[in-house]
């Protein structure tokens, strides 16, 4: 395949986000541009294509040239306050340092409060579809899955439906907020409906926020909604700080996953106590670059994020019209967050199966996320991540257009 180059809406301001070509991701070691080989395009993890930010990579940069692999714990200890500063700065919300802590990544964060908090058998709501591994917390926990399906076509809370879901053994409502992998938003009304829930039944609320920075402005973002384009955390709302647990990190607003550095604001007081109580090391701790690189992220990357959302907002402008254009039988709702399309593809089922990432893996070479591993909700769904090049984004469009057309 011919290289990919950048051009039009990848084109970087200064310090801004660049993007990268295909023959430079094609030589990375991670996991999305290696699994599937050369002659697939990948549009499946949630990872960006974009090149890393110039802070981040200059913090890193300086622990390398001090060669300063030893114990180190000055950019660990500037994490809390910069947390705080930065939900403060983008969502209003200043979570106290000594009620917050760091963690490995966000799962290992959700893992441990999931044991700590809940017994076997004990119920943990989900609103599905959802993001695969916490499907996979609460089964490897021996935790038992309360299924909450959002509503079609948009994805939304039924609050009669939530509320019926919850019976004396269910501990935990686990939220990914926003919503991977539809995108949603939740409006002001469905996040009340979930406070209510959680607390009219005294459950645990683990919030994932991880997705919290990618927000969309534009046409068709959100309805009317007062708070369009801004995310509230939960443990802002009335009441709800002392229910609920928050985990997030930089790892998706910065691409930083694998240097591992994530923190929680810890306000459910019996949860934060137990964490309290654990011996010093069963957290594990954080490493010196994934610290650096995060403190480097919410100290100095406000311009970078700030750039690299208009930019993903313009690749999502991008991917609906692709997808009208180009994939006729397929639909995409706008998505108010995430850089992730959550394409329905039900209506082609008849030409290729109950296994749509399967079959675009096998006849168009493009690697997407399948519906079905977010839940059985995901049946009849894709998930895109349009986190790339302009020109990347048209070649995996394409390559889709194509495996249809001859299908
Ligand atoms: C909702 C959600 N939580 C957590 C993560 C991963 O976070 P971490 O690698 O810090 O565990 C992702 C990654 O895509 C995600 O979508």
């Amino acid at each position: 395949m011919p290289d990919l180059t950048t051009q039009q809406n990848g084109g970087p301001a200064h310090g801004g986000p660049q993007t990268r070509t295909e023959s430079q991701l094609r030589k990375l070691d991670g996991i999305k541009w290696s699994k599937y080989g050369d002659a697939v395009i990948p549009a499946w993890v949630a990872d960006m294509d974009l090149a890393p930010a110039e802070v981040v990579t200059d913090a890193i940069q300086r622990v390398l040239d001090l060669g300063d692999f030893g114990y180190n714990f000055a950019d660990v200890d500037q994490l809390l306050p910069l947390f705080r500063q930065w939900q403060d700065r983008y969502h209003h919300w200043s979570p106290e340092e000594s009620e917050s802590a760091l963690f490995c990544d966000v799962l290992h964060a959700i893992d441990i409060a999931l044991w700590l908090h809940t017994k076997p058998g004990d119920g943990v709501v989900l609103l599905t579809p959802v993001y695969p591994p916490f499907i996979g917390a609460v089964n490897g926990a021996g935790r038992k899955i309360v299924s909450v399906p959002l509503t079609q076509p948009d994805w939304t809370l039924d609050a009669e439906r939530l509320a019926a879901a919850i019976d004396e053994n269910t501990k935990v409502l686990l939220l990914c907020h926003p919503h991977n992998p539809t995108g949603r938003m939740f409006t002001q009304p469905e996040r009340e409906a979930i406070a209510e829930v959680v607390l009219a039944n005294d459950l645990l609320l683990i919030s994932d926020e991880v997705w919290g920075d990618l927000l969309h402005d534009g046409p068709g973002a959100s309805s009317e909604s007062p708070d369009r384009g801004r995310h509230v955390p939960m443990a802002s709302i009335d009441g709800l700080a002392a229910s609920t647990l928050t985990v997030t990190s930089a790892s998706k607003s910065f691409s930083l996953a694998g240097l591992r550095c994530a923190v929680a604001h810890l306000g459910h007081h019996g949860l934060r106590a137990q964490f309290q109580e654990l011996p010093k090391h069963f957290l594990g701790a954080v490493s010196t670059p994934g610290a650096a690189a995060t403190a480097a992220a919410w100290s100095q990357g406000h311009e970078w994020l700030d750039q690299t959302r208009s930019f993903l907002t313009d690749r999502l402008d991008q991917t609906m019209t692709l997808v009208e254009s180009r994939l006729p039988g397929v639909t995409m709702r706008r998505p108010e967050a995430t850089y992730l399309a959550w394409l329905d593809v039900s209506e082609l089922t008849p030409v290729i199966g109950s296994s749509p990432a399967a079959w675009f893996l096998e006849h168009g070479g493009v690697a997407l996320g399948e519906g079905t591993d977010f839940g059985p909700e995901g049946s009849g769904f894709v998930r895109l991540n349009f986190a790339t090049s302009p020109a990347i984004l048209d070649a995996i469009v394409d390559r889709m257009a194509t495996a249809l057309d001859s299908a």
